[in-house]
């Protein structure tokens, strides 16, 4: 079977596809035959040793695949050869075939195809993690969203939009917003030309209630100062680089909440809250109040231009290998 391997931490130009030997399961394990693996930006930090967790080389990246059970291993039961699962694989995603132990794996809901589905964990499960666990969002609630067009961005707007809330999505291109309409935000920012504080405060009639930063750098002070009364400001992650040094006078101010989000060091300390968390992932996939946008196909062979591609911001949107 043919896996991409990062042969040691450093620029993605170094990863090589491979031909290796089929997997086998082992005790407890099934093997998934990957029918779509989700590329997500923290995947190219991960290979090029930016990441806070540094694999030993060599390894096969790719953290979330969608597949077919094609070998089961001793003392598995509940799953067939022929099901269609989901998987969080850690590592070993990028490749034609993943083994992962059967207590990970998720039956796939039939609303979304293997490609839709090998999106779904990391940034949904994020995303929800943030809007369920790390603060609340009630009905009518205005939700700006940055890089709206992104993995994060869009799920981000997805579930506030599933849960009843009213999305503002800024993102850099139109091409970005557009897609970011296209899964349910109501109105739309151009961070790079527009005033994003004077536009979100308009927009929202006084400033939103939530902001979800998954972007960083010079806009999230703005979005911190659009936020009205009692707002919410969840720090997701850094993707433009900087980490915004923010005056704590503006979180006094208007009685504001900033909330960090580690949903990957959470599912290591809770993992039975995290299968929680799922379950309910899959519920709103499954009777379709979300609405995933469908991710562009790239083989094996462009893992690393596309992973190069989220990074230098180049590929919006979510992207899957096709193996
Ligand atoms: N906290 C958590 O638990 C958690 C979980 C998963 C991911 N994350 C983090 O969330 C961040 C976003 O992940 P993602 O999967 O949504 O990535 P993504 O799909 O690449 O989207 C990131 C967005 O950031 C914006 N951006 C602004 N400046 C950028 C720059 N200089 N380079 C690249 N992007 C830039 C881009 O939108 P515009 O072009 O529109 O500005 C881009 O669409 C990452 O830092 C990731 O590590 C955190």
């Amino acid at each position: 079977m043919r896996a991409v391997v990062c042969p040691e931490l450093g620029p993605l130009e170094g990863l090589v596809v491979e031909e290796r030997e089929s997997l086998v399961p082992g005790e407890g394990q099934v093997v998934v035959d990957v029918r779509a693996a989700g590329v997500n930006f923290v995947d190219g930090l991960i290979c090029q040793g930016k990441y806070q967790i540094k694999p030993p080389t060599p390894f096969v990246p790719g953290s979330e695949v969608a597949g077919q059970v094609s070998a089961i291993g001793a003392g598995v039961s509940g799953f067939e050869v022929g099901d269609r699962v989901i998987a969080f694989t850690g590592f070993g995603g990028f490749a034609e075939q993943a083994v992962v132990p059967a207590l990970s794996l998720i039956p796939m809901p039939d609303t979304v195809d293997f490609a839709q589905a090998a999106t779904l964990l990391q940034s949904y499960c994020t995303v929800l993690f943030t809007l369920t666990r790390r603060t609340t969002l009630s009905p009518g609630e205005w939700v700006l969203v940055l890089g709206a067009g992104g993995g994060i961005g869009l799920a981000a707007t997805d579930v506030a939009t599933a849960l009843g809330g009213r999305v503002i999505a800024a993102a850099s291109t139109p091409d970005k917003l557009e897609a970011a309409r296209a899964v349910g935000a109501e109105a739309t920012i151009a961070y790079e030309e527009e005033d994003l504080k004077v536009r979100a405060r308009e927009i929202s009639g006084g400033g939103v209630d939530v902001v979800v930063d998954s972007v960083g750098g010079r806009h999230s002070e703005a979005a911190l100062r659009a936020t009205r009364q009692f707002g919410r400001f969840c720090v997701l992650g850094f993707a433009s680089g900087p980490i915004a040094s923010i005056p704590l006078n503006l979180v006094l101010l208007n009685n504001r909440t900033v909330v960090g989000v580690d949903w990957g060091g959470w599912t290591f300390q809770d993992p039975m809250d995290n299968r929680a968390l799922i379950g309910e992932l899959m519920e709103l996939v499954g009777s379709a109040r979300l609405h995933p946008a469908h991710p562009a196909e790239y083989r094996l062979s462009e893992a690393a231009a596309v992973m190069g591609g989220l990074i230098d911001r180049s590929v919006g949107g979510k992207a899957v290998l096709v193996p």
